[in-house]
């Protein structure tokens, strides 16, 4: 029911699978990969929020030389005949398990990162051989680091001492990293040498003898630590107890669906996702591709706040807050950024580093068939950004009451969002223009008044007004933000109901998805920017207006909601994996439930397959995909459920799809936890009192 298990080798899949059988804590996260692998099939150990820049390439999050490289030579499922594989993630327990069986030798592995112990790793490594054999085996820490944009280690230092194989690393920044791994060897291991991190070893086996390695790998950026002697009874209790807390985890942000398996493991994948992400002892925030490896540099997108926010502002509000607090902290460097593009305010990163840096380059992707760089515009004018940090403040207050948010800075941090807003805007005939911008689309770079964009400008604006009588707003300040409210343009509401999506989208061409398709002219090819083929047409890469109706839906009826589907749907080619979720809550909210149904499983099952899209032009994009699994957590809960917080209380307007029979999950509102069921025939809302 927890495990997903895949059942022999197929090297086409290692790479998907490296992301399918991932584990992580919030701040490490170690691929899903064999012990015999190294940097060709992927092996990461990526570290969250520590970035490096190598030379004029992008900077990026950093990844480890790996702990946990064992090679038995002639067992290696790469280069040798074996006669059963099968590897397997407990999503309940957040452990990787594998076993491999050849003519005359069994592997059975199993590793985990404490959720008790911070920064540390663990593995355990069993061989039991049919016969006696002579071993010869390689182990250690693995100093091949697999890297887009590295090296990034100018300095890397490896020791063997005592069993303890300790790392030190200087980044190109001058970072310090510390890394120690302590191994248990079985008995009789004689140790031939030590090279750059690993250990040659001799190892005699006696038939049908288990023979057990253990490695405990510590991280730290300071060299404050011990290299603790671990034991093997270590090694069960650590792994009792990182149980113990995963489970309780996983139980307390669970969604249980009745009446349909598919769906019912799709959501706990998603939701074993996004738990592997949270980490209270952080300040950093979620990187786009999570903790899955370098992709996107490791930065934080608006994916964060509207993808991934409300299922811990729902589960686990002090992760909520801490993700808020990121953008806070960061403050300075939307300051920053405005002040460079010439505006005022706080003009967010497209793709925030740790300081809120701007990581996106100006050349975001590549042409795959000259490798030429392509000039983008996300950084410059994916504005919306800012305001959906600011949307997700005031989702977070309207769930948790929690108006200390505000008084961390939060309230000062809006101000400055909506002075940038100010500074950007055009006036044209005393309405608030917004020209020259990207919306969520972002195959048409450059547009004017993105529905998105406009509307939800106003919105954190108004909310903005309401929240202001606790502060102390300069009077000029608010009444120039009141006037500004009352008169940003809103791309209206057409007879027919539709939105525009931009100034003068209805007059690109009329061609949907597979049109434009057939006009590529390699499989790669990036279709956005004004020379791609979507350009001139209609076909968007991701959900724009639909989106806005998604998170906004109480300030639209249902007639809009619905010709707007209808509408934009054959238009989207889900070249996003952000886009399924918002068509799924909408699809909800109008009664698709087919449909809401379909781009539910598609958004949760991302991860779950081998054919994700793994290029924009000529990057390299693939890795895990956070926002969809939050989005699915979002497909089922606001729409399926029809869970909303609309008058201050919890109401629930329930659309199942007619192959989901029940939906219940716990959430937390307003300090309060409680249980929610919907079916068909009723809603529960009940208290829980732990
Ligand atoms: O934030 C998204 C964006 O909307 C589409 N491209 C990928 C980004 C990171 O997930």
């Amino acid at each position: 029911m927890f495990n997903l298990i895949k059942k022999g080798f197929d090297s086409k899949n290692i790479v998907s699978f490296g992301n399918m059988f991932l584990i992580g804590n919030g701040h490490l996260g170690y691929r899903g990969t064999l012990e015999e692998y190294s940097k060709e099939q992927l092996v990461g150990l990526n570290v969250v929020g520590l970035y490096d820049q190598y030379e004029d390439k992008w900077r990026e999050s950093i990844n480890l030389p790996n702990p946990f490289y064992l090679k038995v030579h002639n067992y290696s499922i790469l280069e040798n005949e074996y006669i059963n594989h099968e590897i397997c993630l407990n999503i309940k327990n957040a452990t990787f398990k594998r076993k491999t069986e050849y003519n005359d030798l069994i592997i059975y592995s199993k590793r985990f990162i404490s959720q008790g112990e911070d920064n540390l790793l663990c593995l355990k490594y069993e061989i039991k051989a049919r016969k006696s054999l002579n071993l010869t085996i390689d182990l250690g820490n693995d100093s091949n680091i697999y890297e887009i944009n590295g090296p990034h280690f100018k300095e890397k230092k490896f020791e063997l001492n005592d069993n303890t194989v300790s790392f030190y690393g200087l980044t190109n920044e001058n970072k310090s990293i510390y890394q120690k791994s302590y191994y248990i060897l079985p008995n009789g291991t004689v140790i031939n040498s030590f090279k750059d991190g690993l250990m040659n070893i001799q190892l005699d086996v006696e038939q049908n003898k288990i023979y057990t390695f253990y490695c405990f790998c510590k991280i730290n950026e300071k060299n404050c630590f011990e290299s603790k002697k671990y034991t093997k009874k270590d090694f069960n209790n650590l792994y009792k107890e990182h149980k113990q807390i995963f489970n309780s985890k996983f139980d307390n942000s669970d969604v249980v669906i009745s009446g349909n398996k598919k769906a019912q493991f799709a959501i706990r994948y998603s939701i074993y996702h996004l738990l592997i992400l949270g980490n209270e002892n952080y300040q950093t925030s979620i990187p786009a591709r999570g903790v899955s490896g370098q992709t996107y540099k490791g930065a934080i997108f608006w994916d964060t706040e509207i993808f991934l926010l409300p299922f811990f502002t729902l589960t686990n509000p002090k992760i909520a807050k801490q993700l808020l607090m990121y953008r806070i902290n960061t403050l300075n460097g939307a300051l920053n950024k405005s002040k460079e593009e010439g505006y005022e305010g706080a003009f967010y990163a497209w793709e925030s580093q740790e300081f809120g840096q701007e990581g996106c380059s100006k050349y975001n992707v590549s042409d795959p068939i000259t490798n030429e760089p392509v000039r983008t515009y996300f950084g410059e004018k994916q504005i919306h950004i800012s305001a959906d940090i600011a949307y997700g403040v005031f989702q977070y207050i309207n769930a948790t009451d929690d108006l200390s948010i505000l008084y961390d800075g939060g309230f000062n941090m809006i101000l400055e969002i909506i002075k940038f807003f100010m500074s950007y805007s055009t006036n044209v005939e005393g309405k608030y223009h917004l020209k020259d911008v990207i919306g969520p689309d972002e195959y048409h770079e450059r547009i004017d008044n993105n529905a998105f964009t406009n509307y939800m400008v106003k919105y954190i604006s108004d909310q903005f007004i309401k929240y202001s009588s606790l502060f102390n707003v300069e009077y000029e300040m608010l009444e120039k933000i009141k006037e500004y409210s009352s008169n940003i343009y809103l791309p209206s509401i057409n007879e027919d109901n539709l939105i525009e999506q931009f100034d003068g989208y209805y007059q690109k061409e009329d061609v949907y998805v597979d049109e434009v398709k057939k006009r590529i002219r390699h499989p790669q090819e990036y279709w956005g920017t004004e020379n791609g083929v979507a350009y001139n047409t209609r076909v968007i890469k991701q959900a724009d207006v639909i989106t806005l109706l998604a998170l906004l839906s109480s300030n639209f009826s249902k007639k809009v909601m619905k010709a707007n589907f209808d509408f934009y749907y054959p238009y989207t080619e889900h070249g996003s994996s952000l886009s399924a979720s918002m068509y799924s809550i909408v699809a909800s909210m109008i009664g698709y439930s087919d449909l809401a149904y379909s781009n539910f499983i598609k958004s949760a099952t991302i991860d779950l397959g081998v054919e994700q899209k793994m290029w924009a032009g000529g990057i390299y994009i693939g890795g895990t995909h956070p926002a969809s699994n939050g989005g699915s957590y979002l497909s089922l809960i606001f729409g399926m459920a029809g869970l909303n917080f609309d008058d201050g209380k919890i109401n629930l307007n329930p659309n199942l799809p007619k192959n989901i029979k029940e939906i219940s999950f716990n959430i937390c509102y307003k300090k309060q936890k409680y249980f929610i069921r919907v079916n068909k025939m009723n809603c529960e809302v009940k208290p829980i009192y732990d």
